[in-house]
């Protein structure tokens, strides 16, 4: 059975008509002839979608409809009328309808309103079981994996809840490293703490120096005011220093002492202020390799890194792709007004065949891209980003075809790398190639390509 639905009108033609259409399509239709007998008979059992006339003697339909939104809150329900007016729709609406349906309508209206109806439900209904499993073992605070390596690593923050250790998370761009040093803040005592993340690498080591000690007035020109400190500003919380391998050597040297020595002085300040917080650091490159080349101090590298913490890129976490992607997807439904019904299987090999050197970060643009390019029910293979669609990147050329057919194949290929490598600019695109602006535009034009389609892509 393809779903229920109940049929409330006082004509019979109608009910005959509307039965007839739906349980040919495979539908399980329910008729009533009044209001009061449809209200029974929600009470007795739930429906997917109710069908339900505006004007019927006895009860209204709005009033019917308030009744229902109260018996079955989960049913989608479609309004039948005879005369719409904009009024009577908006006030349906406002009443919770999903839809309205003016008469006469031909079976083809009908059917694609119960499927739209049909496939919000599912929809909802998938979305909430999505959030069922989200909120049970699958999630700590927002982490969310079925792959054996990640769940590990959720088993091991939940382990290191009550001891709070140092920790050093390593893995590639976009694999999750701020979220897990989030999770370790959250599942710790220090939860209602501050946690305070700060990029390493984003500063020259002066200014980072004065973001994690602070300064007195005067204390370097253009120090007019004295400014808290970052280790100070985290006191009962945790700091999250990103990028841990950029720290200087000077600034390695002084984080060592602030953490054996729990306080810090402010940068023109003698005077110790005592500090208590925890250290999560997050590394993009192997730590050790950096300690062996005397980048980094190997007496702070040992006070750091108590437990290491190695998150897996998602290219070696097959199942977690479809699982994040619907994710994903699920979100940016929520957030509305639109709504994609989910993944065309072509796209979804594709997501499946893609390594996402990004990760999930990748992962993420790439649905949000498709998302907002996807103008039909669910994403298709076409409104992926266009490395998606041919990983290899070899052009696949067909020995039948022709010399003629082998360079238009080549040519559009060539001309696609060219927009994805300068993210849809025809200008720097044709510049590459050595050609002129309008020979592009030209050439774009006869493969009926979009250089807008480019533009979306973001690693
Ligand atoms: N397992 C996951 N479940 C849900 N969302 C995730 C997961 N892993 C990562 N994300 C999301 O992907 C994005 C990138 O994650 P995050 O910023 O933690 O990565 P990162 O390792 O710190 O990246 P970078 O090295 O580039 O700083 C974030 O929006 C994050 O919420
Ligand atoms: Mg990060």
């Amino acid at each position: 059975m393809k779903g229920s639905i109940l049929v409330i009108d006082d004509e019979q033609p109608m009910l005959e008509a509307c039965n007839e259409t739906l349980a040919h399509y495979g539908y399980d239709v329910s008729i009533c002839a009044a209001a009061a007998e449809g209200l029974d008979r929600a009470r007795d059992r739930a429906f997917d979608v109710i069908l339900l006339d505006l004007k019927m003697p006895g009860m209204d339909g709005l009033t019917a409809l308030n009744h229902l939104q109260q018996i079955d809150p989960e049913a989608r329900k479609v309004m039948i009328t005879a005369h719409p007016t904009i009024s009577t729709a908006v006030d349906a609406v406002r009443a919770g309808a999903f839809d309205y349906l003016p008469k006469p309508f031909s079976p083809d209206q009908l059917l694609i309103t119960v499927e739209r109806a049909m496939a919000q439900k599912r929809l909802e209904e998938e979305n909430q079981r999505l959030r069922q499993a989200l909120g049970s073992d699958i999630e700590v605070d927002g982490i969310v994996t079925q792959s054996t390596s990640m769940l590990a690593v959720i088993n091991l923050i939940k382990r290191l809840a009550d001891s709070e250790p140092s920790v050093v998370i390593e893995g590639e761009t976009g694999t999750g490293k701020e979220l897990v040093a989030r999770a370790l803040h959250q599942t710790s005592m220090r939860a209602e703490g501050p946690f305070l993340p700060i990029d390493c690498g984003a500063l020259p080591d002066q200014l980072l120096e004065s973001e994690l000690f602070g300064y007195e007035r005067g204390a370097f020109t253009g120090a007019q005011t004295r400014r808290v400190g970052l280790f100070e500003a985290a006191h009962g919380g945790t700091v999250f220093l990103d990028e841990i391998s950029n720290l200087g050597i000077d600034l390695q040297a002084k984080l060592l002492r602030a953490l054996q020595e729990r306080s810090v002085r402010r940068l023109g300040s003698q005077q110790a202020i005592d500090v208590d917080f925890r250290v999560i650091c997050a590394v993009n490159e192997n730590l050790e390799e950096a300690m062996k080349e005397g980048r980094f101090r190997q007496d702070l590298f040992f006070r750091l890194n108590v437990v290491t913490i190695s998150l897996p890129p998602l290219r070696e976490r097959d199942a977690d792709v479809p699982l994040l992607a619907d994710l994903f997807l699920a979100r940016l439904n929520e957030a509305g007004p639109r709504v994609v019904k989910g993944f065309a299987d072509s796209a979804r090999q594709a997501l499946g065949a893609y390594p996402w050197p990004g990760n999930v970060r990748e992962l993420s643009n790439a649905v949000e891209s498709a998302f907002s390019l996807c103008r039909g029910e669910v994403i298709e293979i076409d409104d992926l980003p266009p490395r998606l669609r041919d990983p290899n990147g070899a052009s696949k050329i067909d020995p039948a075809a022709s010399l003629e057919q082998a360079r238009d194949q080549f040519e559009r290929d060539y001309v696609k790398r060219l927009l994805e490598r300068y993210a849809g600019n025809v200008t720097r695109a044709a510049t590459a190639a050595d050609i002129h602006r309008s020979t592009f535009q030209r050439i774009l034009q006869k493969h009926a390509i979009l250089a807008e389609e480019f533009r979306q892509v973001s690693q």
